[in-house]
């Protein structure tokens, strides 16, 4: 049977923020894809939109130390969070009233929470001067393929469990677009997209350059 995506995007509740910033430490190769497509980038100003606690951030401050640092999230919580432990200009802000420009714009783990992505992306475009690196978890096509990840996860994470995700890693990876939805949204964006198959879930990467985009169509 094919898996339906569950429009449930909320912002997450105390105990899911908690449990998060734990877990996503354990996993770093979530926040791989990204830090991959920003080698040879050097002095350039970076937003990573919905950047929750900042981790994604930290990871690249560690591996390109010299990119001017931003973050913006909706949740006052993982804002107040990131401002007390890194030193990067974070924001409290709805992705789309983002006006400020940067280099680059990531969003990582995040484009599922949004119900209109092609809006998103649009918008994200107006505020990149020279690119738009997206990257999130793929929802498995069907039933089948779902049940074998959340069996492959449980090998992966083993003790690292949060009592959180141990009962709604179900429900959480059902929020995210399939790879067949995820081709229709960037469709037209003429982005290189990556799919990765290296651990429990699918996941994709999409860079959008701005810059060949403007060349393309002749714009500024
Ligand atoms: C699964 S977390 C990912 C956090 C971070 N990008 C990471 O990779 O660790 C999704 C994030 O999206 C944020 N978010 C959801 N809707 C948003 C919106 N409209 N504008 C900005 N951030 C939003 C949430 O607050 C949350 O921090």
């Amino acid at each position: 049977m094919r898996t339906k995506r569950i429009q449930n995007n909320q912002i997450m509740c105390e105990s899911e923020k908690k449990g998060f910033s734990k877990i996503i430490r354990t996993m770093p190769w979530l926040y791989s894809p990204i830090l991959q497509e920003l080698k040879d980038r050097e002095g350039e100003t970076l937003c990573d939109v919905a950047c929750g606690d900042g981790y994604l951030l930290e990871l690249i401050n560690e591996k390109y130390p010299n990119l001017k640092l931003n973050g913006v999230d909706i949740d006052k919580d993982f804002i107040k969070n990131a401002k007390k432990n890194l030193s990067f200009n974070f924001k409290k802000m709805d992705a789309f009233k983002m006006k400020d420009q940067f280099d680059i714009i990531t969003l990582n783990l995040a484009l599922h929470h949004f119900d209109n992505p092609r809006k998103l992306i649009k918008h994200l475009l107006s505020t990149a001067k020279k690119a738009l690196i997206i990257s999130d978890q793929l929802r498995p096509e069907t039933e089948t393929e779902l049940h074998q990840r959340l069996e492959k996860r449980k090998k992966f994470v083993g003790n690292n469990e949060t009592d959180y995700y141990d009962e709604n890693e179900k429900e959480s990876i059902l929020e995210a677009y399939s790879e067949s939805e995820i081709k229709r949204i960037f469709k037209d964006f003429n982005c290189k997209m990556k799919f990765i198959d290296n651990d429990y879930y699918k996941r994709f990467v999409c860079v959008i350059d701005k810059e060949d985009l403007n060349k393309r169509f002749g714009l500024n």
